[in-house]
């Protein structure tokens, strides 16, 4: 696994090791500052910045630039609004000589990583998450989509960021339920071999997240095999953040999500008891929720993990287990739900 190192101006540094689209994550107070040199290293001529924060958050580009406000949020992941971002670089003159950057959370850097990826047929992007989340998984890997009525990230491609600046004096303004809200991808690093990141300070448990993600999206960029791991958590976390319409962020899902796995492989008898509650401990040294919502039957949890894109003919999950955590088909659809209906239930929603 790639270890974080440092740069020269002592931010922490991660390679995502992909031959000539390798790209660093830069992490730490000040990382945004980078954006003028990366540019320059990239050649861009001029940029244009999508941003769902205030002007006075983005660095000098060094660079002629084009402003264009944004709003985070699922509603703004549309094919509408990826087009709308064309028709403005387009009337701008932006070239594929030149470079587009994103500001704001996960939805933004999706859903601008993907207008970049459109537009002149892919053009160099440069993502400045400004969550916990979109630092710790969103802006890196180079999954990039927008929504459809029909479903989430129904429309995507894969397409690799130039850098990631993850700047930490972004997160001393976020509000303390989205903080604790990123921090359900870090709790479910614990379990896919990023080792016990509990006691690190922040700084160095987003950058043995991202190197944790960076070593497995070199391995498997396209998401044929191990990627799946990233999704640890995920498959009841998607099914909760739809039965509650999104109520629930995803983070706190995905968090609710790792204590089921953890529970689901001791019921299959892939980990023993002490790891079972280890799950719970972890999600719950985070701040995070570890019980089920209340009023949600299991039956439509169920329904709703059938839709799971690793689910094909029978439910599907990560799970921890002797060689680690890895996906496992055909799990008898009564295990999962009596696994589920011997979860604790809240007594209100979110945390
Ligand atoms: N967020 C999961 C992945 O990037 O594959």
């Amino acid at each position: 696994m790639p270890a974080a190192g440092t740069d020269d101006g002592g931010l922490r540094r991660v390679d995502v090791a992909l031959g000539e689209r390798a790209y660093p994550v830069l992490i730490g107070p000040g990382a945004r500052h980078r954006l003028a040199r990366v540019l320059a290293d990239i050649g861009a001529r001029k940029v244009a910045v999508v941003t769902a924060r205030p002007e006075e958050w983005l660095p000098p580009t060094g660079l002629e630039t084009l402003v264009v406000h944004a709003e985070d949020g699922e509603s703004g992941k549309s094919l509408a609004r990826v087009e709308e971002w064309c028709r403005t670089f387009a009337a701008w003159g932006l070239s594929r000589a030149d470079a587009v950057v994103s500001c704001g959370g996960g939805t933004t850097t999706d859903a601008v990583g993907l207008t970049a990826a459109l537009y002149h047929r892919g053009i160099p992007v440069v993502h400045l998450p400004t969550s916990l989340l979109a630092q710790v998984d969103a802006s890196v890997g180079g999954k990039t989509a927008v929504n459809l009525p029909e479903g989430k990230n129904l429309v995507g491609a894969y397409w690799q960021p130039r850098a990631v600046l993850c700047d930490t004096d972004y997160l001393t303004t976020l509000p303390a339920r989205e903080r604790v809200n990123g921090y359900g991808e870090i709790a479910r690093c614990h379990f896919i071999g990023a080792g016990d990141l509990r006691r690190l300070p922040l700084e160095e448990q987003i950058a043995a997240s991202v190197a944790r993600k960076a070593s497995v999206v070199a391995a498997d960029e396209r998401d044929d095999g191990l990627r799946h791991i990233l999704n640890y958590g995920h498959t009841l976390g998607h099914a909760l953040e739809r039965a509650t319409d999104f109520r629930l962020r995803h983070g706190e899902a995905v968090a609710i999500g790792t204590v089921f796995a953890g529970r689901l492989a001791g019921a299959l008898g892939r980990i023993g008891p002490g790891r079972v509650a280890e799950h719970e401990e972890v999600v719950a040294h985070y701040g995070l929720p570890t019980a089920l919502p209340p009023g949600i039957p299991v039956a439509t949890l169920v329904a709703l993990m059938r839709l799971d894109k690793k689910a094909t003919t029978s439910l599907a999950f990560v799970l921890d287990g002797p060689r680690g955590a890895e996906l496992v088909r055909d799990i008898p659809q009564r295990t999962v739900a009596e696994t589920l209906d011997a979860m604790p239930r809240a007594v209100a929603e979110g945390p």
